[in-house]
């Protein structure tokens, strides 16, 4: 990339996102490597270094295990790879709960060492003090209420949110309180539409839905999952390619060729030169 065309690129910031309230849905994917950040870059406002990286890339039954030094690890790649979206690294479970204190030594580590625009905490109503003190401090976050990954060991696995009433309304005051304290938006996963159109209604930020309906502000999937690379896709996604058997065919046709000595041809091959 040439120092002149880096330095007409603007990336979207915190303030930028907050402001598309109620106007062009904001378009955010997961990333979690350089090449695919590149990739997703153009076309994305927002780019997540989401915890799930756990599951997608280092084959963890969910997120509890991971580490802040994967995702600060993963928030590099992201941000060598991307110049235009905003860049916003999840905190991972047991890096921010215990006190906003020690909540902002990790989320200032993340922004130090990553160059990202902002955080995200999944945003229970024990964190909503953390919220406050972190935005006051400096350090953009993005809150996450609805199901939270974070929380499957209490949940006992991953299922829709609000179904019951007073599910509901703990979601709906949950939203709420994450707003006002401070946060620029707020990822919306695994509820049913009418509460998503709610709380996108009760909060002045743009809320992002992830299995949460059009009635978001912006919506949001984990990338390996739009682009079919894996085998079971959840309801809520979409499958825009099917990279699974794409690679699978690849990587047959290789192994043929290189069995039966097709590959390398001399096309592919290095010769000395004559004389
Ligand atoms: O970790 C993640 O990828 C997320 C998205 C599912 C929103 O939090």
């Amino acid at each position: 990339m040439s120092a002149q065309r880096q330095e007409t690129v603007r990336r979207l910031t915190a303030p930028d996102i907050a402001a598309r309230k109620g106007q062009t849905p904001v378009v955010c994917l997961t990333a979690y490597t350089a090449p695919m950040a590149e990739l997703l870059d153009e076309a994305c406002d927002l780019l997540l270094v989401g915890d799930s990286v756990g599951m997608v890339v280092h084959g963890l039954p969910n997120t509890v295990g991971v580490t802040l030094d994967m995702m600060i690890l993963h928030g590099q790649a992201v941000m060598r790879g991307s110049r235009r979206a905003m860049v916003v690294v999840d905190m991972p479970f047991g890096s921010y709960e215990g006190s906003p204190e020690e909540a902002y030594a990790n989320a200032a580590r993340v922004m130090k060492e990553t160059g990202a625009q902002a955080v995200k905490v999944e945003a229970g109503s024990a964190v909503v003090d953390t919220i406050d003190f972190l935005v006051r401090r400096g350090i953009p976050v993005m809150g996450h209420v609805g199901l939270r990954p974070q929380a499957v060991l209490v949940d006992g696995g991953f299922r829709a949110k609000g179904k019951g009433e007073d599910e509901r309304a703990r979601i709906l005051a949950e939203a709420k309180a994450t707003a006002e304290a401070g946060a620029f938006s707020l990822v919306v996963e695994g509820v049913a539409e009418g509460l998503a159109r709610e709380i996108t209604e009760a909060v002045q930020v743009p809320t992002i839905g992830i299995g949460a309906s059009a009635g978001c502000d912006g919506q949001i999937l984990v990338t390996d999952d739009m682009l079919g690379l894996f085998d079971w896709t959840p309801k809520f996604v979409r499958r825009y390619a099917d990279l699974r058997g794409e690679i699978s065919q690849a990587v047959q046709a290789y192994a043929e060729d290189v069995r039966a000595r097709r590959f390398p041809g001399p096309g592919e091959t290095y010769f000395a030169k004559a004389g």
